[in-house]
């Protein structure tokens, strides 16, 4: 059981606008919380707050995700983008994922939208942004990210049918500090062509698995049937409904793609 060495992936990153400050942690609720705290309290764009344990990990729709220490990767990274790079957060971040699991397992993830990273129908990594503004602008961004990098799926009975790993993928255990800093060393790269105006729609749009697909997509009480026809400029995705109306939707959870 060897600790993740966060100050080995400090040093490597002195140069990275994510990564220039790791803040580890042995075990914590959800680095959401703590990312939220320090970032409140001033912290600079590019913290990324690292936990070797979640007890209270969240993914999307409050659901928990599985956070066993040792194995994988639990991260928030704090970004402060402006109010035109915002909608593009969740497309760095689910690049950034993409181009790690590529450098590093050899594998080739697709997007399930918005940003489940999905190997062969398996998620590999979950993603949560959560936004504060102030006055209207961003305040600050959080980036969550949930990386399965060591983690035996199969031990784990209530993942072991829908997860995947980088280990899974490769067959092969990972040295988690060089996924780290690879992750966190794409996340500033894409995110500052962001900040630069380059538009990311365009990468993470060919990404994506659902388009072209007939979806099922609840959103709360809501729930839209339709064929996935393409994703508008803030990644919103258009669907054409079974009544023959295009609706976009920005939020909700794909539940069935065809
Ligand atoms: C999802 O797929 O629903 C998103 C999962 C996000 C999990 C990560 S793990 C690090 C960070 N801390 C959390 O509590 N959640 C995110």
């Amino acid at each position: 059981m060897k600790p993740l060495d966060a100050a080995r992936v400090q040093s490597a990153l002195a140069d990275s606008l994510v990564g220039h400050r790791v803040h580890y942690r042995r075990s914590v609720g959800s680095t959401m919380d703590l990312a939220r705290e320090f970032a409140k309290r001033g912290e600079p764009e590019g913290a990324a707050i690292i936990a070797e344990e979640q007890t209270k990990g969240r993914g999307r729709f409050s659901r928990a995700w599985v956070s066993p220490p040792f194995e994988n990767l639990y991260l928030t990274v704090v970004l402060r983008p402006d109010r035109a790079s915002l909608p593009s957060v969740n497309m760095a971040a689910a690049l950034a994922v993409r181009q790690t699991a590529a450098e590093t397992a050899g594998a080739e993830p697709a997007v399930k939208w918005p940003n489940d990273v999905r190997v062969g129908g398996r998620k590999l990594a979950g993603i949560l942004i959560e936004s504060e503004f102030d006055g209207g602008e961003p305040a600050f961004a959080l980036v969550g990210i949930g990386l399965n990098v060591n983690l035996d799926v199969s031990r784990h009975p209530e993942i072991a049918d829908t997860a995947a790993s980088l280990r899974s993928l490769a067959g092969r255990e990972f040295e988690r500090e060089a996924v780290l800093e690879s992750l966190l060393r794409n996340l500033g790269e894409w995110h500052s062509r962001a900040k630069a105006g380059e538009a990311l729609l365009p990468h993470w749009a060919a990404s994506l698995e659902t388009l072209g697909k007939r979806v099922r997509l609840r959103w709360k009480e809501r729930v839209v049937e339709g064929v996935a026809e393409s994703v508008d400029e803030r990644g919103g995705l258009i669907i054409l409904r079974d009544d023959g109306v295009r609706q976009t939707v920005s939020a909700g959870e794909v539940t069935s793609q065809i």
